[in-house]
């Protein structure tokens, strides 16, 4: 989603704020701009596409200043041109907006009350234009920017910047995340940490409803009763090193390709060495809770999925999941004794982050399952537990995936430790499984090279779908989601026994069929389903250990073999293959694959 700088430096600021938002662009974005205050005058550039559009205009057509806001636009209201890109600006006034400004037809008719005509199609224009038509009013630059939004419904993070003011920025937030970073006689604001992370470490996180007036030398946050609020400088470690690609050729090939080295520092914290026992930050009572509410989004919602099976069969515990966009709407009642859980990469997912607020006050307790610690969805959870994967740079999700589901794997043996449905070997067992994962990983990581070759083929389908069961079903849901956001081809995930009753029209020998069937108790209806398949000519490509090919038998197209793995962790392992089809048929496809078209790395607007 859109991406917010802003400056106030001692050096020219055009370069820094550029710099600033090629750290924003893993957020995904369709057209970018700047803008600057020189002179006392207000100027900007704008450029549609990616940033070295910007880049290249700003060679021909150099921006001087040392305050300015920047954005990357992912389009929302109006197509992504020139003329909708960020910064807006009205007479004195430029502004960034990252969120949906829901009345703003409405105020574009009181503007137009005034005479004052929007020249875009954007909802932010509009804050612009209150901004300037109150300062024509008389008011301060703060005032305006106080009193416009005060009008304002739905979600922002902003950013103004003045005419004739050098030294001043005001910044808010309302539903979308902003920070304020501080530097030596230098003052910055950002979207997160990651864009202010080579300028400073020491961040402030505005909270919901917080204006601040920022200056090199000072900063004044007022909550939303417009009281001086105190905010916490926190100093944020963002390990440089862990925004980049490390030699490989995009982020998500270095994502994957961590997972051995991420997944076993993540165990480190929850399982530490010598220890029997799962550490968590804060005691949960899973005696005291009778049934589970998991909520999320894309692949932290397919999370969920093979969660509810973990939690289900191992701690005998009601597991209800909903993807965010529907919980909440649905309003549905969380009785006595529910413990809501939200999963999140960001933290800072619209709905998710909704989902959870209609919970708290209803639920016994709000947990998370969170990568980034100092997001929304972390702070107001009564307990948030971090998945520690690092920065997740590529718009698809694949480290935090396999670090969400050692989180919930974790929580689902405590839940069935303490509610006395294992026993004390069993358990043991379980968690020798989780301690030998990194090794596990590491060795299905060397299917790469077939995957490769394989991947080639996959890249001429038009249709693919993905079969699974039991714990396997979401990996077949996360496999197809995988696909269709990088490489663009239509993928659907299924649940093997489900074919039957009416995916199965879809099999010609055109469409290749990923069946992800480790050798486990359901492996044997899986193969029936992949017989049903071959019989229609379809070409099934297994995804299986070495017993499980041997005894798939002929016919089949074409086979992936895995390590030997429980069938309890077989979910975490099998989603290096799902990660690994999406990713070189991507590759072979040519396609943008850590930013892909359309698709936004932290969704924060519904
Ligand atoms: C994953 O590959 C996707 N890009 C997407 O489905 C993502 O998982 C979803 O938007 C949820 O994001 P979150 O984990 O940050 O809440």
């Amino acid at each position: 989603m859109c991406g917010i700088i802003g400056v106030l430096g001692d050096h020219e600021a055009a370069p820094i704020l550029v710099d600033a938002l090629k750290r924003l662009e893993y957020r995904g974005y369709d057209s970018a701009g700047i803008a600057t205050v020189r002179n006392g005058q207000l100027d900007r550039r704008r450029a549609v596409g990616k940033l070295v559009n910007l880049s290249d205009l700003l060679v021909h057509q150099p921006l001087s200043g040392k305050a300015g806001i920047g954005h990357t636009r992912w389009a929302t209201h109006g197509a992504p041109t020139e003329g909708n890109a960020h910064p807006h600006q009205a007479g004195r006034v430029a502004v960034v907006h990252n969120g949906i400004i829901e009345n703003y037809q409405d105020l574009r008719e009181e503007l137009a009350s005034h005479g004052i005509t929007p020249q875009t199609d954007t909802d932010t224009e509009t804050v612009a234009l209150l901004a300037e038509h109150y300062l024509d009013q008389g008011n301060s630059p703060r005032d305006a920017a106080q009193l416009t939004l005060s009008r304002l419904d739905g979600a922002y993070a902003l950013c103004f910047l003045f005419e004739g003011e050098e030294d001043l920025l005001i910044a808010a937030r309302k539903g979308s995340p902003l920070a304020i970073g501080h530097g030596d006689g230098e003052m910055f604001v950002g979207s997160d940490a990651i864009a202010l992370s080579p300028m400073t470490d020491r961040i402030t996180y505005l909270e919901e409803g917080d204006m601040a007036v920022v200056t090199r030398t000072s900063l004044e946050i007022r909550n939303a009763e417009n009281r001086v609020a105190n905010r916490p400088v926190k100093t944020i470690r963002i390990d440089a090193a862990r925004i980049d690609k490390g030699g490989h050729r995009h982020f998500m090939a270095k994502e994957i390709a961590e997972q051995p080295t991420v997944l076993a520092d993540a165990i480190s914290r929850y399982l530490p060495a010598g220890a029997d026992d799962i550490v968590l930050p804060e005691a949960i009572d899973f005696t005291a809770i009778d049934r589970l509410t998991m909520v999320a989004c894309g692949t932290a919602f397919y999370a969920c999925n093979v969660a509810k099976y973990w939690f289900e069969q191992l701690a005998r515990l009601p597991v209800e999941i909903d993807v965010a966009s529907e919980f909440r709407y649905r309003e549905p009642p969380v009785p006595k004794g529910t413990a809501a859980l939200f999963v999140s990469q960001s933290g800072e997912t619209a709905d998710t982050l909704a989902a959870l607020r209609y919970c708290a006050g209803k639920a016994d307790r709000i947990l998370s399952v969170v990568n980034v610690p100092e997001s929304s969805i972390s702070r107001e959870s009564d307990l948030a537990l971090p998945i520690h994967a690092g920065v997740e740079i590529g718009v698809a999700s694949t480290k935090a995936f396999t670090c969400q589901l050692l989180v919930l794997a974790l929580l689902a043996l405590e839940a069935a430790r303490q509610r006395g449905e294992i026993t004390a070997g069993e358990l043991q067992d379980r968690l020798e499984d989780v301690r030998a994962l990194p090794g596990l990983l590491n060795q299905a990581l060397t299917i790469g090279d077939p995957v490769e070759r394989l991947s080639r083929d996959l890249a001429e389908a038009r249709d693919i779908l993905f079969l699974g069961r039991g714990a396997m079903y979401p990996l077949a849901l996360e496999g197809a989601l995988k696909l269709k956001e990088i490489s663009y081809i239509h993928a659907e995930g299924y649940a093997s026994g489900e074919l039957k009753h009416g995916p199965i029209a879809l099999v010609d020998d055109h469409v290749p069929v990923i069946v992800m069937a480790p050798r486990d108790a359901l492996f044997e209806k899986t193969i029936s389903n992949m017989q049903e398949v071959m019989a229609r000519g379809g070409r099934i490509l297994l995804v299986s250990d070495a017993k499980g090919i041997k005894s798939a038998g002929d016919g089949v197209w074409r086979t992936i073999q895995m390590p030997d793995v429980s069938a309890f962790l077989a979910p975490i392992l099998y989603a290096i293959p799902a990660q690994l089809l999406a990713y070189h048929t991507a590759v072979a496809k040519g396609t943008d694959v850590d930013q892909p078209r359309n698709l936004a790395k932290s969704v924060t607007v519904e």
